[in-house]
Order: structure tokens, then sequence, then C-alpha cells
């Protein structure tokens, strides 16, 4: 456009206008003053409906709705009462809402677009507990990268993750969602993911390509009794500040803009209504500045809870417990302001939380241009391009786990080798893509016989042995599996018989995890473990490719099947991931994140337990704390994962046998690549604070580094510990340094390592 003294001059008197009018759209102005400009011409009412946060509704580009809810939200919405939209996504439909706000209410106030952008937009990556098994923090953030960059080509500009919920319980449908077990491991990934969503500092959230992350679910969510979902929790002290606050404080150092509180209650008080949650810890001591919003009608919840009489109690409670932004309960927008009115609730309660939204509409740069993130042409040319693709596929890649490999069964000869390929699931372009991709299309996933089809020289038979589900499968409603109809296993059998190798493709459907899919058993879904055995009497050169969301219990499997490849659900790249590791063109370096039981009687069940009294069996008879029925160790250990290639462990040194607090511990280890491949070793340090005044886990992940190593090399890998890493909570809060004995271990898995020790004085 020419600029033009007449279009300058237009330019000034629309500003000055505006200045004079809305003085909050003043850039030049701070922040801080910029919202205290605006909430002073705010009324009750207005302040309120920054606190209300509306699911997408009506078919939002057509004419306005003529009745229920859609209404309702149509001229809530006009009259400014109305905050945030979740779920409205496209350039097309954010503008037409952003627009109902900006320019049809009285202030003006644009909306803060919030979206599940939990593993990619539409060119999705692994499960996040996937993505947890690279331990590979640089591939983490540009997949959380590359799923902000699709999501705010999209209009939207807030997710609600990354989730931070440690879980030790395989049968919880959550866990693939979390980064599994381990509050260290837990931490860094949860910085991983932020940096990626929202930038590396404050400031690149005024992009186009970053949005607001949120850190969820705040707190203890992933301690649902027995694995199900929304279940009470009921946990000590010591494990919330040590293992489930951790990641949080975490996230709010690394200057997450946003949190989400959770449905469960903590000694007897729902997250939702809980000050000593939202209040005295993270508002409090951690002087978290951004705001939280309740999860999904969880104000309301409080009722079935039995903590609120009626809506307005239940709104009351939970605004002075400090949710700032009420998602989907609409109570907080019918009851507040009548609170305020009566005294019930102060409205310095509601300022605050007013403040605390506007503040990110801000950071995110949305008052200067609401309509950022509506840019068609950015929406095309994103969204599924090449270069996103190529992330995910190398993030998938990065995510998959070796956890047995014998007879040399892998890598696959590249050719002269017959084939079979079977399992429904290696011929499924939907299951793969996982649970949570709320905007990706079914069957856009690359199947893993599509990836294997792509080695031409190898001569490839699929057949699917069974189906895995019966009719149609969708992310709200309940599976049916398919356990009896086997008509499929003699034409599988005759696959196998003339084959060199047979590669299964086995697991969980990917909507058999994610939120309320909790399961009792970790088995193999339908009838593939039948299919399984069969194929393995015919020909037991098996490779088992799983698929799945959770840790699973294959004792059978882990016995008799020679090759194990875990490959969760790994989003839009799958069939190309596994086939180049199948056949060696990427050399897997994997961890498991979480411990694999052999039973699911053994749930929970994590690495960094404590020690019981009776450990080991001193007196050679039944008392000591074990199973009569089965080892108490897990199938695969936290930290476990094979490479084509081996890896030694050498000269463990600490720097000095003893330290005083505040001092640096340096650990250094050489680790030697001693096979026939190049590859890459997650090195990890473990702790044990032998004797402590509070009795301490046996060991503790404090350290870990992934190294690429060549055929042959050598490298010394070096740790620092300081007090961060030495230290724990009492069961008040406090932070302890300790003297006395540390062990320390290094190595390959959190089962075994090379052992020394240090004194702290
Ligand atoms: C409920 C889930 O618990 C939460 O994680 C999610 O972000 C919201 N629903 C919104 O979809």
């Amino acid at each position: 456009m020419k600029i033009t003294s007449i279009t300058l001059l237009t330019f000034f008197a629309i500003t000055t206008m505006h200045a004079q009018t809305k003085p909050y759209l003043d850039k030049t102005k701070p922040t801080e003053e910029r919202i205290t400009l605006l909430m002073k011409l705010m009324t009750l009412e207005e302040k309120v409906g920054q606190m209300n946060q509306y699911n997408g509704f009506w078919e939002v580009t057509g004419p306005a709705p003529k009745g229920g809810d859609a209404q309702t939200k149509y001229e809530h919405l006009r009259k400014g009462w109305v905050g945030s939209m979740l779920s409205v996504r496209g350039v097309k439909n954010v503008r037409a809402v952003q627009k109902i706000a900006v320019e049809e209410s009285r202030l003006g106030i644009p909306l803060i677009i919030g979206f599940d952008v939990i593993h990619g937009y539409k060119t999705l990556s692994p499960i996040p507990l996937a993505e947890a098994a690279s331990w590979d923090l640089d591939a983490i953030k540009k997949s959380a990268q590359v799923a902000a960059d699709e999501a705010s080509a999209s209009g939207i500009n807030w997710t609600f993750g990354p989730m931070m919920d440690v879980t030790r319980e395989a049968r919880w449908g959550r866990v693939m969602e979390s980064s599994g077990e381990d509050p260290f491991l837990g931490s860094k990934i949860a910085i991983a993911r932020i940096k990626g969503f929202q930038g590396d500092k404050m400031e690149d959230l005024l992009k186009v390509n970053t949005i607001a992350a949120c850190a969820k679910h705040f707190a203890a969510y992933g301690f649902a009794e027995a694995g199900r979902d929304y279940n009470t929790v009921d946990i000590s002290n010591s494990t919330l500040y040590n293992v489930v606050l951790p990641p949080f404080k975490a996230a709010n150092d690394a200057g997450v803009r946003t949190f989400m509180n959770s449905f469960n209650i903590l000694n007897g008080v729902p997250a939702t209504g809980n000050s000593f949650l939202q209040r005295d810890i993270l508002k409090g001591k951690w002087k978290f500045n951004g705001f939280i919003v309740t999860d999904w009608a969880s104000i309301r919840e409080m009722k079935n809870h039995g903590f609120a009489k009626d809506d307005a109690d239940a709104s009351a409670k939970a605004v002075t417990a400090g949710a700032d932004m009420d998602m989907e309960s609409h109570y907080y927008v019918a009851e507040l302001v009548n609170l305020v009115k009566s005294g019930k609730v102060k409205e310095v309660l509601i300022d605050d939380a007013v403040r605390r939204i506007l503040r990110v509409k801000f950071e995110l740069g949305l008052f200067d241009d609401p309509y950022k993130y509506c840019d068609e042409a950015r929406e095309k040319a994103e969204i599924g391009s090449k270069a996103n693709n190529d992330a995910v596929l190398d993030m998938a890649k990065k995510s998959i786990v070796l956890l047995k490999n014998e007879a040399n069964l892998l890598p696959l000869k590249k050719s002269g080798q017959k084939i079979a390929l079977i399992g429904s699931l290696a011929n499924d372009k939907t299951s793969p893509l996982g649970s949570w991709r709320i905007a990706s299309d079914d069957e856009t996933a690359i199947s893993v016989l599509e990836g294997m089809q792509q080695y031409k020289d190898n001569t490839l038979t699929f057949e699917k042995g069974a189906d895995l589900t019966i009719g149609k499968t969708t992310f709200i409603d309940e599976l049916v599996f398919n356990t009896t109809d086997k008509s499929g296993f003699e034409a599988a059998k005759n696959a196998a018989k003339n084959a060199d190798v047979v590669v299964m493709v086995l697991g969980e459907h990917g909507f058999q995890s994610g939120e309320a899919r909790s399961r009792t058993n970790l088995d193999l879904p339908g009838v593939q473990q039948q299919l399984l055995e069969e194929i393995y009497k015919i020909n037991p050169n098996i490779v088992l490719v799983l698929n799945n969301g959770r840790p699973l219990a294959l004792p059978w499997a882990s016995e008799h099947i020679p090759a194990i490849i875990e490959a969760w659900q790994l989003g839009t790249q799958t069939g190309n991931a596994v086939a180049q590791v199948l056949y060696g063109d990427y050399n897997p370096s994997g961890k498991l994140p979480m411990s694999f039981p052999r039973n699911v009687g053994q749930c929970p069940i994590y690495y960094n337990n404590y020690s019981t009294g009776r450990p080991v069996d001193v007196d050679k008879n039944v008392f000591w704390s074990h199973y009569s029925d089965v080892e108490k160790t897990p199938q695969f250990p936290f930290g476990f994962g094979l490479s084509y290639t081996t890896f030694e462990y050498k000269n463990l040194k600490i720097n000095k046998s003893e330290f005083n607090k505040g001092e640096i511990v340096k650990v250094s280890v050489e680790v030697t690549n001693t096979g026939n491949y190049d590859g890459k070793e997650v090195v990890q340090l473990y702790i044990h604070d032998i004797v402590g005044s509070l009795a301490r886990p046996v060991k503790e992940l404090k350290g870990f580094e992934l190294t690429n190593l060549k055929k042959g090399e050598t490298k010394t890998i070096t740790f620092t510990l300081t007090d961060k890493e030495l230290g724990f909570f009492d069961n008040q809060g406090n932070y302890l340094v300790e003297s006395g004995t540390f062990k320390i271990m290094v190595g390959g898995s959190s089962d075994k390592g090379l052992e020394s020790q240090f004194e702290l004085k």
C-alpha cells in the first residue's frame, strides 16, 4: 500500500480516537498500566465475563443462532461476557467469533482461543508418553514448536498442554499424555514443551507462531486410585512435594502462562476449590502471575464431590480458592455478579482474576492485533507442511524403544528376505494417530504396511489375522473389541509358514488410552494374544511391534518372542518411523519413561520406590516383601531400552570423596560403543540418599545425557550435582539438604549401572 499523507492522517485520527475512548489500546504504555486503564472502564458483569470460557458451539460463520445454548453464548459474546472460547478452530471460525467479541461488544476485549493441542495439531507427533521415551529434549521442544506453528496458523493462541502429571499407574489411560513416572525427567520435558509452545522468552509470545501453554492438571490427577480416571486421590505429603509438584514448579519457573486445575480431590478438597494448591502454593509461594483455568465443568463437579451445595456455593468456593476462569460450568457467569453484590465474594478476587487473564491476552499481543492468528495464507502454507512432517518423523523414530532383540532378528536384512506382516494394526491408518487429535483426520497416518512397502527388495506379504475392534471407533464412545472372529487366522498362519521373519503389529487401539480410558487388564486386547501364540507355533522368528498408549504387561511375549519393539502410537509418520527402525536405517535409542509390569497386580510399580523393612529374603522363608506368584521387579524397568549396538560403562569417578553443602559434585563416566553400529545412548545418573530424617527412595534420577557414539568411540560424560539435586522436601514442604552418605549409580537403565558413593558433610 502506498502511504499517503491522507492514510497517515486517518491512522493518527483513529489512534487518537482510540487513545481517548480505549486508552488501553495505547501500545506505548506498560502492560500493567494498560490493564488498569481497561479495568477502570469495565463493569462488574464485563469483569466476570472475562472469567467465563465457553466451548465452541454453533456454525459460527452462519447466521446468529435463534435459540438454546448457542443463542445464549452468542449473546453473551456480544455483551462482552465471554473471555475465552475453546475448541473453535480454523481461521474462518476463529475470525468470526473474535469479530463478535472485538467489534460487537462494548469494550472489544479479544478472546483467548484455547484448544487441546496435545501431540500436534493436524500433523501429529507421537503421543506424549512416546516422546518422553526419546529423552531428547531438543526433539521434544521442536515437536511442540511444530504443534504451536500449526495451531497458531489455525487461529488458536492457547494450548491446554503440556500435561505434566507424574503417574505410576499403567491402568490410567491418561498416561499416554504424560511424561511417565519420574519427576526429574517430567520436569525437563515440561520445560522443553513450554519453550516449544511459547518460545524461549516472554516476548516470543508476541510472535504469530507461538501460543500460550498450560501446565495441567494442578494437582495430583495422575494418582487417581486404581488408575480409574477422575477417581479419588489420596497421597502423602512426601509424594505431593517430591513427586507431584516438581514439574509444575519447573513449569512456573520456565514462565508457563496458564495452569489448569484438576478433577480430583486432595485431602478431601477438590483441586478447583483448593486454596492450598492454587493460592498458597501456586500464586503465593511460587508467585505465578498468569491465570488458572478450571478443568471442564470442574466447578460444577464440586457438587458431585459433596463439597458445594449449589451453583453459587461452588462458584464462591472456586473463586475464593483461586480458580480464575470457568471452563464450561457456566457458573461464574451466572453467579459471580450476585455473589459480589451480596458481599459473599469480595470484588478484589474478581479483579485479581481478571487482571491475570488480561495480562496473558496483552502478552500475546491480542489487543494490538486481535486477528494476528487469522491469516488464511499462513494456514494453508503451514498446516501439514513438508517441514512439519519431517520433524514429526524425526520425533517418531526417536520415540521407539527396542525392548528385546535375540537371535539377531533385527535389523531386518534389506534384501532377499521373505517377510510376513501380520496384525490389523499394521494396516491401520487411524489408530497410530493415538488419542487427543481433535483437529486431525482419520486415515491420515502412514501405516506400518505402507512404511515397509518402501523397502522393495524383500518379499512382503500382509495378513491382518483378525480385526482388533468392531464398528466405529471414536474419541467419545466405548470401543468394542473383536473377541470371537478368528476367521483370518488361517491366512495369517500360511503367510507365516512361508516367511523368513514374521513382523506382528499388535497392541492397543489409539483410542484405548487418553481421558476416561482406564483398563484393569494390561494385555493385548481381543484375540491378539491367541493370534500371536498360534503364529509362534508356526514360525517363532517373530518381531513384535507394539502399539500402545500405556505400559502393557506381556509376560508370555516377553519370554517367547525374540524381538520386541515398543512403537507406541507414533502419529502421522508412524509407518515410516517403524520401517526405518526395522530395517536399521535408524538405530533405536529410546528408553522407557515408565516401568512395564509383569502383570497388572504389580501396579502401581515404579523405580523410585522406598525400601521396605524387609526388602530381601534374609531368613529364607516367606516373611519378606514379595509376591508368591511373580517376581517383584518389573518386566522392563524405567530407563530401559536397547540399541542395535552395545555400550560399555567404565571408570565411574567422583571428583572428591567428601563435600560440603553448597559444593558442586562432579561425576564422570566413560561410555564406549562396543558394537557394530553407530548409536545413541541415554546415560543416566541416579542417587540414593542412604539415611535421611525421612526415608528416601532407593533410587532417584538426577541427571541424564543423550550422547551420540560412533562405532568404537568412547566419550567421557560428566554430570554435576548440587544442593538442588541432593535435597528433598519434608512433609511441610520445606526443602532440606542433609549430611550423610550418597550412593551414585550411572548406567543405561534404572536397574543396573556402575556404583560409587560420597559423603556430604
Ligand atoms: C478435560 C481434560 O481433563 C483436559 O485435560 C482438557 O484440556 C479439557 N477437558 C478440555 O478439553
